[in-house]
């Protein structure tokens, strides 16, 4: 059998580092009991697990204080936390049409049930947001500012930074969906000016599926939108409001959360983001010069890479994306993401939805020279192919 050539990080980052995987395997054979809700040695020992990771992630990301780095689900579970808990009625949202579906429903939602009116900021030609056209469309009535870091589709990463000083100007709550940069692009909350970083474990972070998490700055307020146990406090009738038992309720995932520590781990031993995203780059460069010379390859929001995380979107002409991914596949064991990549708006954008829109390459820091190689000849070959192919497709 040959071996898949995995360029789907994207989606999520595999294979996992061994050191999550045997980290896992220990914590939850010998910790793997209930934290937080028993005196006895295990249950403080697991929870100590769970305190260091608050603590770690909290540093990563350079936030106040680990009290305030509550876990999720996942990333969704994060933005759709800090989107309700930040919209009340008749309230006004930024965002921009880079974002996943993890944050266009739950404002289509909050605009469906209360009444909220969301602007929705295009990107640039280049793929990237002017800030300043974040700050024209702040309004008096402005109660988030939510913005995509890095896109999932095209790769362009934001300047946060720069939009984060707009939102501190405007006092407005600046809330960024870090999924697919938290662990690939250093980030600081506070010289970025950032109220809340919502990540995913199981990308760059290289934790499990089903965990995830928000940083939230120090004086930045969520409202709780969903209650019960907590472990402590059991007699008061009302959720806590103290950090983070504010916006956790119910058993943790605590094997997702050695997992998350473990990464750690990982990142650091690889001398951290920046050093993972050198190498990434690197190798997405090297995708990128063998395949934009290409006759019939389309490359989108890439006349240079410079800004971007290692995610790159691509059509082979007379193929829909669908049928690209499949060859890619079947012939050359080259796993990729096509379709809409849960970003709808971004391809209604570049004219991509009708044709399915793109095929996606992402890349992790265990892809090598060798997998790309294998990518660009793929991708010669099957554009060779759709010149022959005579099933024209309505564009
Ligand atoms: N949002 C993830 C992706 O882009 C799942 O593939």
């Amino acid at each position: 059998m040959r071996e898949l050539i995995y360029l789907d990080n994207g989606a999520t980052t595999w294979p996992k580092p061994d050191i999550v995987h045997e980290k896992m395997g220990v914590f939850y054979r010998d910790y793997g009991v209930n934290p937080g809700r028993s005196g006895y040695d295990k249950a403080m020992e697991a929870e100590e697990t769970v305190q260091l990771c608050r603590k770690k992630l909290t540093a990563f990301f350079n936030g106040d204080d680990s009290e305030r780095l509550v876990f999720t689900y996942n990333a969704t579970d994060a933005l759709n936390q800090v989107i309700q808990g930040r919209l009340t009625e008749g309230g006004h949202a930024v965002s921009t049409t880079l974002e996943h579906n993890s944050v266009i429903r739950p404002l289509y939602h909050m605009d469906k049930r209360s009444d909220v009116e969301v602007t929705w900021v295009p990107f640039r030609e280049s793929g990237f947001i002017d800030p300043e056209d974040i700050r024209k469309a702040i309004k008096s009535n402005t109660k988030l500012v939510i913005v995509n870091h890095g896109s999932n589709v095209i790769g362009t990463a934001q300047d946060i930074g720069a939009i984060g000083k707009i939102c501190r100007e405007a006092d407005v709550f600046f809330a960024v969906d870090a999924s697919q940069t938290a662990g690939v692009v250093p980030i600081d909350m506070k010289a970025m000016c950032i109220d809340a970083v919502c990540f995913t474990g199981h990308k760059s972070l290289f934790g499990p599926t089903g965990i995830g998490g928000i940083c939230v700055a120090k004086d930045a307020v969520i409202q709780a939108t969903r209650w019960g146990g907590t472990g402590v406090k059991s007699i008061l009738k009302y959720h806590l409001e103290e950090y983070p038992y504010r916006l956790e309720a119910g058993t943790m995932n605590t094997m997702g959360v050695a997992g998350l520590l473990a990464g750690q781990e990982f990142i650091e031993s690889r001398g951290g983001p920046q050093a993972i995203r050198d190498h990434e780059m690197k190798l997405a460069r090297k995708l990128w010069e063998g395949i934009k010379d290409i006759d019939r390859v389309n490359l989108y929001c890439a006349e240079s890479l410079d800004g971007h995380i290692p995610v790159l979107s691509m059509n082979v002409e007379g193929f829909e994306a669908a049928n690209t991914g499949t060859l890619l596949d079947v012939d050359y064991d080259i796993a990729t993401r096509t379709g809409l990549h849960c970003a709808p708006l971004v391809h209604e954008q570049m004219h991509t939805a009708e044709i399915g829109g793109t095929v996606r390459f992402s890349l992790g820091p265990f892809n090598t020279e060798e997998h790309i190689d294998a990518a660009i000849h793929a991708v010669g070959e099957i554009e060779k192919m759709s010149k022959g192919w005579t099933k024209s497709i309505d564009y």
